[in-house]
């Protein structure tokens, strides 16, 4: 191994040592052992990405498990491409490939809009594909061919397989369907389990690292999210299995549970706020339907605490997103719980959680695979928790109209529960007329008389 670096070397010693035995053994029948063939492929990131093709797709790995020194060599060599599309989805690193000297040379197709990509897209020179996150590995398979997977795996263990550790979503799906794969080996990604691996001998080129992986910071939880999370913890039983979403709200909610029994974990993420209450025993995934015992996840993003808690950790199972956010396999968890999140919600019960107006904000990500299938869990309940105003409380959230050009992220038809600081509305099996009092009733007292106009403009009585 061509590693100057002394922790992986010391890994890979210890790795030496221990299945020294089985090498031997298949030189002795010349067969090449996978340590030869991770030797071979090693390279360094600049050459690397000098085998990404002009006219080409390329996906990178996704979030925490963004392979950064591959994406910024790739960065960093695009003079020498073509139209190269480069697909991502929760883009955690400098996004350069959003850059305005890419143009003609590197082209940003989003999958997630965020910090790092929003004003490229809004301003025209990146894209934005609308897609539920479970359909995206099928994407990769037909309507968006992967030509070149950038990913970023542990060490190899002693069989040679390398695990995706962070995120299996659709960079384990990118890199099965990809015609070309560059790996990132990094010592300091976790090893986790469940079906996240890949052999040594199924990546092309090999590039090792030893990076700190990236962070999420932990939010700020002030008063209002306090309040949504134990709004929304009223509604979660004992024995519940939860998906939760990023941020605040879902951390808040974690929070207020801490006196709970028996929560299970079945979510496209989780953060660190899980760990916590793993480690209180609140916890222990011993009701769950399916997989029972395990938190079942598709990608992580927290601190260096979440990330040394999964490392080589079997009560978490890592699995692809086309099979996590199902929502035929996320209905099997009876009592299921979905916390999501929103910008705006309209009078009918139309939630729009990734557009302010005609701006592109955030995306769909997972929130609709998780409303549908927790709709579909025997005693689910899908909630969307927002705060009942924005912009420093000028603006209501829950608003008549949806405003104009703001995309619908979860029906009327799919919406359940609505939550904010004043309280729950719940909207299933309600007329219009109810949900929008059910609305106003939780909406900021601020803005509930001008509400309460409007509705009674719309439905021709008085709100009371
Ligand atoms: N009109 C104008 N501005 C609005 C607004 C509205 N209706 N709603 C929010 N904003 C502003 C806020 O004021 C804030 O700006 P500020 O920081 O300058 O005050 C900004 O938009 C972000 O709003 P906030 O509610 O703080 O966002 P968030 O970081 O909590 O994220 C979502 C909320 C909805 C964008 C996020 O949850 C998301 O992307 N959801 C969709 C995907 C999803 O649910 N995935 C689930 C599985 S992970």
């Amino acid at each position: 191994m061509s590693s100057g670096n002394p922790y992986i070397k010391l890994k890979y010693d210890y790795i030496m040592l221990s299945y020294n035995r089985n090498v031997l053994l298949m030189r002795s029948v010349n067969i090449l052992s996978w340590i030869d063939i991770y030797k071979q492929k090693l390279v360094t990131a600049e050459e690397a990405v000098k085998h990404i093709p002009s006219n080409s797709r390329v996906v990178t790995g996704h979030a925490a498990g963004e392979p950064t020194i591959l994406v910024d060599a790739m960065v960093d060599n695009y003079i020498h491409y073509e139209n190269v599309e480069v697909v991502h989805m929760v883009a955690m690193g400098k996004c350069g490939y959003t850059r305005p000297e890419m143009k003609g040379h590197l082209r940003h197709n989003a999958m997630f809009v965020g910090v790092g990509t929003r004003e490229a897209i809004n301003e025209g020179s990146a894209d934005y594909s609308p897609s539920f996150f479970y359909e995206i590995p099928k994407l990769f398979k037909n309507a968006l061919p992967v030509d070149v997977a950038l990913i970023q795996v542990s060490l190899p263990d002693a069989h040679g397989f390398c695990s995706f550790g962070v995120s299996c979503d659709y960079t384990k799906p990118a890199a099965d369907n990809a015609k070309l794969v560059i790996a990132q080996v990094n010592d300091q990604m976790p090893r986790t389990f469940g079906d996240n691996f890949i052999h040594v001998s199924e990546i092309n080129y090999i590039v090792e690292v030893s990076k700190k992986l990236l962070e999420l910071p932990l939010p700020k939880i002030g008063e209002v999210e306090k309040a949504i999370g134990e709004n929304c913890a009223k509604l979660i039983e004992d024995g519940s299995t939860l998906q939760l979403g990023i941020g605040a709200i879902p951390d808040a909610v974690l929070l207020s549970l801490k006196d709970k029994k028996d929560l299970g974990i079945h979510s496209e993420m989780f953060s660190d706020g899980v760990v916590d209450l793993y480690n209180l025993g609140v916890i222990n995934n011993s009701k769950k339907s399916i997989h029972k015992g395990k938190m079942v996840v598709t990608f992580l993003m927290g601190t260096k605490k979440l990330y040394d808690f999964v490392n080589d950790n079997p009560s978490v199972e890592m699995y692809s997103v086309d099979y996590v956010n199902n929502p035929l396999v996320i209905m099997k968890n009876s009592k299921m719980v979905s916390i999501n999140s929103c910008l705006q919600v309209d009078f009918f019960g139309q939630v729009c959680s990734e557009s302010i107006g005609l701006k592109q904000f955030s995306g769909v990500g997972g929130q609709v695979d998780y409303v549908r299938g927790t709709s579909m869990s025997d005693e689910g309940k899908a909630i969307i928790a927002m705060p009942s105003t924005a912009s420093k409380g000028n603006l209501s959230r829950i608003v008549p109209f949806l405003d104009q050009g703001s995309a619908v992220t979860t029906s009327r038809n799919d919406v359940d529960y609505i939550v904010t600081e004043y309280g729950v509305a719940s909207l299933k099996g309600k007329t219009l007329k109810a949900r929008a009092a059910a609305l106003i009733a939780i909406a900021h007292p601020n803005f509930r008389d001008e509400l309460a106009k409007e509705y009674e403009i719309r439905f021709k009585e008085v709100y009371n």
